[in-house]
């Protein structure tokens, strides 16, 4: 499905969504509809339970001169953001599916109070209609057909149309870089893994993104034992990717942003092993890598006027006869001795050595991690937040402020002497689990700040946000692509030039 736009033309669609305001009033489209189909629309408008709530949809049908016409409700026009017009765009691509429609129209117009142009309201629709129409169905090969989705083109309509178009060209990048994710996060582990992953992020060498991989050889000489150490017990090659996007010429001084994910691309837990209930959710344990993925693809498609580097470690943690023992101690590249207590605590392992490498190659502006890194965060916040952990007061601010606009939320909590002390440990320099007496989400943060000096740096544990077993307006359940939308608002609008 994409959406298309063209001017005003109702008479051209069998299929119409028209809009109605909350109390049951029309929109000029939707008067022109009821004159035209004799009075119907103004009594569906409030009847059947229908008064023209955000959310609500009534379905009149067949009515004179179209097949259907769909009545979307708008709610209160004065309070209507972009996120609302993207939940619509979305609402709309599941009801029309719902109807088994092909084809539809949507008359777009300045919605009345609404503070969104109209050029602003029919990009964002069509924005949430992008992301809502996704569904990683690669793999059904006996779905019947009237189970699959209809939905085949949808056109917005409204006089503005060459200025939507415009502006749903710059979302439709970004979207394509969240469903890059949902698809990579959405693999199985036998079809993405550290090799395949690696290939999969060489591709984004065709958008102008420069991708260096190195391989276990690499990573030894750069002596990058913790993260060595998770992969040693899987029969594929660890790697780690480094992505550059340069969108600006660099002046002198000029620091990259950099963005680190953990790409554990399948976590049994290694000896440390996970009980069998749920473990096949460990296929998405490189959600945080996949975001990373998502963002240099958005980035580097709309062309960013910013440079960027996006690293991830891509690993697979197994039991073998290879695997890493509990109590085995490795070094990292930073230097400082791990004990491994518990090898389910693998992906801090992977990012002590990708934060470092980043921080030392790249002396960036900023390291942003992702990582789906603790079970602790969904007890803490479900799958509603991020957890939000930062050195940095102003970082965490822009973090804050860019989750809330584009609807990918994060909250912080604290990092202190305190809670580093959990981490202490009498036989190497720290352990890689706390002591037992809780905050578990916080040791893990406090491990990864260890492997930090004075970068500005955020830590996002995203365990809870990565897969959603809920379908929601632009978000089908499966890989949600948490991530990508809000570090593409963070760059877009703090750090681009
Ligand atoms: N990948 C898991 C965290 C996780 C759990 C992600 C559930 C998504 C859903 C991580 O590697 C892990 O196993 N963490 C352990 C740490 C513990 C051993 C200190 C956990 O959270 O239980
Ligand atoms: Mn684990
Ligand atoms: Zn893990």
């Amino acid at each position: 499905m994409k959406p298309t736009f063209a001017k005003p033309d109702l008479s051209k669609a069998k299929t119409v969504v028209v809009g109605i305001y909350e109390g049951g009033s029309l929109t000029a489209a939707a008067k022109e509809v009821d004159t035209k189909a004799g009075g119907l629309i103004s009594k569906a408008a409030k009847s059947g339970g229908f008064s023209g709530k955000k959310g609500q949809f009534s379905v009149v049908v067949p009515a004179r001169g179209w097949d259907m016409i769909v009545l979307a409700g708008l709610g209160k026009g004065k309070d209507l953001i972009d996120l609302d017009m993207q939940n619509l765009g979305g609402a709309i691509v599941k009801t029309l599916n719902a109807k088994r429609v092909a084809t539809a129209s949507v008359a777009v117009e300045k919605w009345k109070e609404c503070k969104l142009s109209e050029a602003d309201i029919a990009a964002n629709i069509a924005y949430g209609a992008t992301l809502g129409a996704y569904r990683f169905d690669k793999y059904r090969t006996k779905e019947e057909d009237d189970k699959k989705p209809t939905l085949k083109e949808l056109s917005l309509q409204t006089d503005d149309a060459a200025k939507a178009k415009t502006a749903y060209d710059r979302f439709e990048k970004i979207a394509e870089g969240v469903l890059f994710t949902r698809d990579l996060v959405s693999e199985p582990a036998n079809v993405i893994h550290p090799e395949s992953l690696a290939g999969e992020c060489k591709k984004l060498t065709k958008l102008g993104v420069k991708v260096k991989i190195l391989g276990e050889s690499e990573m030894k000489k750069l002596g990058m034992g913790a993260l060595l150490g998770v992969g040693q017990g899987s029969e594929f090659e660890s790697q780690l990717v480094v992505m550059e996007w340069n969108g600006t010429k660099a002046a002198k001084g000029d620091k990259p942003l950099a963005f680190v994910g953990k790409g554990v691309c399948f976590d049994t837990g290694g000896i440390s092993i996970k009980p069998s209930n749920n473990m096949e959710e460990m296929k998405w344990d490189m959600g945080g890598a996949g975001a990373v993925i998502g963002l240099m693809h958005a980035l580097a498609a709309r062309k960013a006027k910013a440079n960027v580097v996006g690293v991830v470690g891509l690993v697979e943690n197994m039991p073998s006869g290879t695997a890493q023992r509990p109590g085995d101690v490795v070094t990292s590249m930073s230097g400082q001795t791990i004990e491994v207590i518990n090898t389910d605590a693998e992906g801090r392992l992977v990012l002590a050595d990708a934060l470092w490498y980043t921080q030392d190659r790249f002396k960036p502006k900023f390291i942003v991690d992702l990582a789906t890194l603790t079970g602790a965060i969904i007890t803490a916040l479900a799958g509603v937040r991020a957890g939000l952990f930062s050195n940095d007061d102003q970082l965490a601010e822009r973090l804050f402020k860019a989750g809330e606009a584009v609807a990918e939320p994060v909250w912080r909590f604290p990092l202190g002497d305190e809670y580093d002390k959990m981490i202490n440990c009498d036989i190497a320099d720290v352990r890689n689990v706390g002591d037992g007496s809780g905050a578990g989400s916080i040791t893990a943060a406090q491990f990864l700040q260890r492997f930090v000096n004075d970068t500005p740096w955020a830590h996002l544990d995203i365990a809870g946000v990565a897969w959603s077993k809920k379908d929601k307006d632009i978000t089908p359940k499966g890989g949600t692509g948490y991530g990508v939308r809000l570090l593409e608002r963070l760059v877009a609008e703090y750090y681009e030039k």
